[in-house]
């Protein structure tokens, strides 16, 4: 007679070879993500909304705290507020966090219209001659040229005068999301790239614009939740650190998150121009450490805790020493953040996590297993493992084979990653 050891690391490696791609979670023929304030500013690797409103249905009751540890531009927030679920997120990306509040706070339309308007009649009065230049960061000059420099000025200027913190937000929101626009900014590029060809766009105009875009869609998102009743469903977000939030324990009914992919978005850098305008950044050294996943750590750790991380970690130590220092900073990274993960859920409650796995130096980065494992090792039980492809619109799914940057599709050097991530469903 033969006894089979029931051996945890082996389990998860069975569970994710032999389940396939869940159809109805592909949500194949979704066109837009633009519905309620989600389309208000672009941000990197965003949650498809349809997702999080099928995980919000299966695993969350109606006023049940919902949870999300990397909450990034707040769509698990929004979606629980039209849900009718009150909802707590962190992230450590100030610009996240503006993002999110402007998201998640819907303003009267009336109120909106009237700055509006006082705003637009001082853009129109504007004359470069009557305006004194604030003190801005000198990196800005890198970036914008002086005439989009001294209008972008004036807009800051006359916003941070607004006194209602929600209305401040939202146009703050708004000029946030041309920056790149009007900059010398690659415009298809989320690398700091200059394009020396680029023509900016005019502040002015594309403020209004994205102004007229926002205020439509705040009062689609106001009168919604004004007959659903769920106006006043709270919202929180606060700038901190997945790996010891002030969450209260056991606090949290489900937390649906997805953590940032290792080495490949550089969210400090991507969102420098809103940083530097906005006063966030003084350094973008500094300001790049906090960030889980990034290629900046400069952590001397070889050895993590997961025993499948810890294979990755050896396969890669013989290509290159650096990368290998890197993953295995994220994986030790995420061990922090499975952790409290614990701590924060209630018993009996869910920790649902979006996540896809990669390849750097050839090596493959199974980073949904070992987030399983790490899971596993906290105490959670894994009770399902949903694995979706991704829609190619929504996520660069391209990395450069040399650098392991993303780049895009057209690139000769592309190597396709990603056409498919995870949805760990873990139980507390
Ligand atoms: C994949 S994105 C999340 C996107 C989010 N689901 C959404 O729909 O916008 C990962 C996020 O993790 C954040 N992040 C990176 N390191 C963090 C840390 N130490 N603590 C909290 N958030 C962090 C990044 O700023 C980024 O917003």
């Amino acid at each position: 007679m033969t006894t089979t050891l029931n051996n945890p690391i082996t389990d998860i490696r069975r569970k994710f070879q032999e389940i396939p791609v869940s159809p109805e979670w592909c949500f194949k023929n979704v066109r837009s993500t633009e519905q309620w304030t989600h389309g208000y500013h672009r941000y990197p690797a965003k949650f498809l909304p349809n997702l999080v409103q099928k995980l919000i249905e299966e695993y969350t009751e109606e006023g049940e705290l919902v949870g999300d540890l990397f909450a990034g531009c707040g769509t698990t927030l929004v979606e629980a507020k039209v849900h009718g679920r009150p909802s707590i997120g962190v992230d450590v990306n100030p610009v996240a966090i503006l993002i999110t509040e402007a998201k998640t706070n819907p303003i009267i339309p009336e109120k909106v219209e009237l700055m509006k308007n006082s705003l637009y009649s001082r853009i129109d009065s504007f004359n470069g001659t009557n305006f004194e230049k604030n003190n801005t960061h000198q990196r800005l000059d890198y970036w914008f040229y002086p005439e989009q420099k001294l209008r972008i000025a004036f807009l800051y200027k006359i916003i941070l005068e607004i006194n209602e913190k929600n209305l401040r937000v939202f146009f703050l929101v708004a000029l946030s999301n041309i920056l790149k626009n009007c900059s010398r900014w690659l415009q298809s590029s989320t690398k700091p790239q200059i394009d020396p060809n680029k023509v900016p766009s005019d502040p002015f105009k594309a403020f209004k614009l994205q102004v007229n875009q926002m205020a439509r869609k705040n009062s689609e998102f106001y009168f919604n939740l004004e007959s659903t009743g769920f106006i006043d469903t709270k919202c929180e977000i606060k700038l901190e650190d997945a790996r010891a939030t002030n969450i209260v324990g056991g606090s949290v009914g489900a937390i649906i998150t997805s953590p940032p992919y290792v080495t490949s978005y550089e969210y400090a850098d991507i969102h420098q121009l809103t940083g530097y305008w906005f006063e966030y950044i003084n350094d973008l050294y500094g300001f790049r450490k906090d960030f889980i996943g990034t290629f900046y750590s400069q952590n001397q750790e070889i050895n993590t805790t997961s025993f499948i991380g810890q294979e990755i970690v050896n396969a890669l130590l013989k290509k290159d020493n650096r990368t290998a220092r890197e993953v295995t900073n994220y994986f030790n990274d995420m061990s922090l953040v499975g952790k409290e993960m614990y701590r924060v859920l209630k018993t009996g409650g869910h920790a649902c996590i979006v996540i896809g796995n990669t390849t750097l130096m050839d090596v493959k980065i199974k980073s949904s297993e070992v987030f399983a494992e790490i899971l596993t090792m906290q105490g959670f039980e894994i009770v399902e493992i949903i694995k979706r492809s991704i829609p190619n619109k929504l996520i660069p799914t391209i990395r450069d084979k040399q650098s392991g940057r993303f780049s895009k599709l057209d690139n000769k050097n592309s190597k396709l990653v990603y056409p498919e991530e995870y949805i760990i469903i873990a139980k507390k």
